[in-house]
């Protein structure tokens, strides 16, 4: 579908359990049975429209002559279950709002709510860059049902519907600038390549090639280059326009200071001594974001074949099954990780804090793999997880983490005008109440 094509404001759209097809005149009994329940309105700026008439004259007869309203049809019992209308399109901004929309209460609960929104707004995104709600100010249920299917909320403002002039909340969702299935599917693939890119320059001569950078504090291998050069290619072929962060190629902060659109995050190689020093137990991670917001991670260990995974509000898996933070609850019992870094001028601090947290917890692993550290946090497989990075170690394993049900913040205060996503001292990941727990030992260091 092209921009030049006129908004479609009445197709029919079809959902696993609803089916949303133009509203006709014939509608208006069927329709009326599915709003005549006061609860539907008593939050609504027009609280009237169970009654028949109110209904009709301020609700069906406005939608009838809008030329833009879609009944919502249940796919199960062909009944008419719920209205709603795309309106005020504006093809210069390229804007239309989506509301006027109720549902029968049988249907009340957010899987319909949010088939309906989903359905609309992608059917709207082949033209619209955004799509607007207005909301009654105090209609509490309507704005959560809006929040929930991702939409910001702008600003409040008066509006005149059918007359009346009331308070509402506007909220907005922007096009994606691409399907987020479709940069998980390729974030894996590329995560694939450079895993066997990896192995394969294991096999060739006698190890991998390693040199020092930074003044010599840090190691770095051939494969990291190269590996670095394989995905950073292919994300400038596939996707041009997008921002790319890499730790060999890209390592420049700065562009973390202006987060507007699709960035991605590059760890090459997560665990690059023990890949020099043939232990098993190095990732690929590729991390992408939206406005300075997690999207998709990946975290791909090849030696493994373990490829770790998730989509902002998804779940993460590993090959494709779903993985759960542990539940355990007493530190004493905990197994926890952490890092030390290349350069080591603050050590003292350090040592005290593992010191502490060796007296608190079962055990320690210092696995050499930031991010398949916190993965491995993610997948039960570890409790705790603390350490300071680079934003390349984390950014893929942080959304990895928290969609499997970590908490996964900082145990010192992120200073102010620094976004949390991206602040890389003090990091901790575990679950909830072994975050607490660690979070006052930790402290005790300081
Ligand atoms: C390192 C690893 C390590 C962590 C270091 C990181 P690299 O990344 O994640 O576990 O302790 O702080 O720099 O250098 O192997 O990509
Ligand atoms: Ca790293
Ligand atoms: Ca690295």
């Amino acid at each position: 579908m092209t921009q030049q094509q006129a908004f479609d404001f009445q197709p029919t759209l079809k959902g696993r359990t609803i089916t949303l097809r133009p509203l006709c005149e014939d509608d208006l009994e069927p329709l009326y049975a599915a709003a005549s329940d006061p609860m539907i309105w008593e939050l609504h700026p027009d609280p009237e429209r169970y009654q028949r008439e109110a209904f009709e004259a301020r609700y069906f007869s406005g939608a009838l002559a809008s030329g833009s309203a879609l009944v919502a049809i249940d796919n199960a019992t062909g009944d008419i279950v719920g209205c709603s209308r795309y309106y005020e399109w504006d093809p210069v901004a390229e804007e239309v709002a989506i509301g006027f929309t109720f549902l029968a209460r049988s249907r009340w609960g957010g899987a319909i709510n949010r088939e309906m929104k989903t359905l609309m707004l992608d059917h709207a995104f082949q033209w619209a860059r955004r799509v607007w709600f207005h909301i009654g100010k105090d209609n509490k249920r309507s704005r959560r049902g809006t929040e929930k299917v991702g939409a910001q909320f702008s600003h409040e403002t008066q509006k005149e519907i059918n007359g009346q002039v009331l308070d509402y909340a506007y909220y907005f969702i922007d096009r994606p600038p691409v399907p987020v299935d479709e940069v998980l599917a390729f974030s894996k693939q590329i995560a694939r390549e450079a895993g066997a890119l990896m192995l394969a320059e294991l096999r060739r001569g006698n190890g991998p090639t390693a040199h020092f950078k930074h003044a010599g504090q840090e190691l770095v291998t051939e494969a990291d280059i190269k590996a670095d050069t394989l995905i950073c290619d292919a994300i400038r072929a596939r996707y041009p326009g997008h921002q790319i962060l890499a730790e060999e190629s890209a390592p420049d902060l700065a562009q973390l200071s202006q987060l507007e659109g699709p960035l991605w995050v590059i760890d090459p190689i997560d665990g690059t001594v023990n890949y020099a020093h043939g232990h098993q137990h190095s990732a690929v991670s590729i991390a992408w974001l939206v406005d300075g917001v997690l999207q998709t991670g990946v975290v791909y260990n090849p030696y493994s074949d373990e490829m770790f995974s998730a989509a902002k509000g998804q779940g993460a898996t590993l090959n494709d099954q779903p993985i759960q933070v542990a539940q355990k609850t007493e530190l004493r019992r905990a197994l926890f990780a952490t890092g030390f870094p290349y350069i080591k001028n603050d050590m003292e601090l350090l040592i005290r804090r593992v010191g502490l947290m060796l007296t608190h917890c079962a055990d320690l692993r210092r696995m050499g793999s930031a991010a398949l550290d916190i993965c491995w946090v993610a997948a039960g497989r570890l409790d705790v997880y603390y350490e300071n990075l680079s934003v390349w170690d984390f950014a893929a394993a942080q959304l990895i983490a928290i969609e499997a049900g970590a908490r996964y913040g900082h145990f010192l205060p992120v200073p102010d005008g620094t976004s949390p996503v991206f602040h890389n001292k003090n990091i901790l990941v575990s679950n909830a109440t072994l975050y607490a727990r660690a979070e006052e030992v930790l402290v005790q260091a300081e």
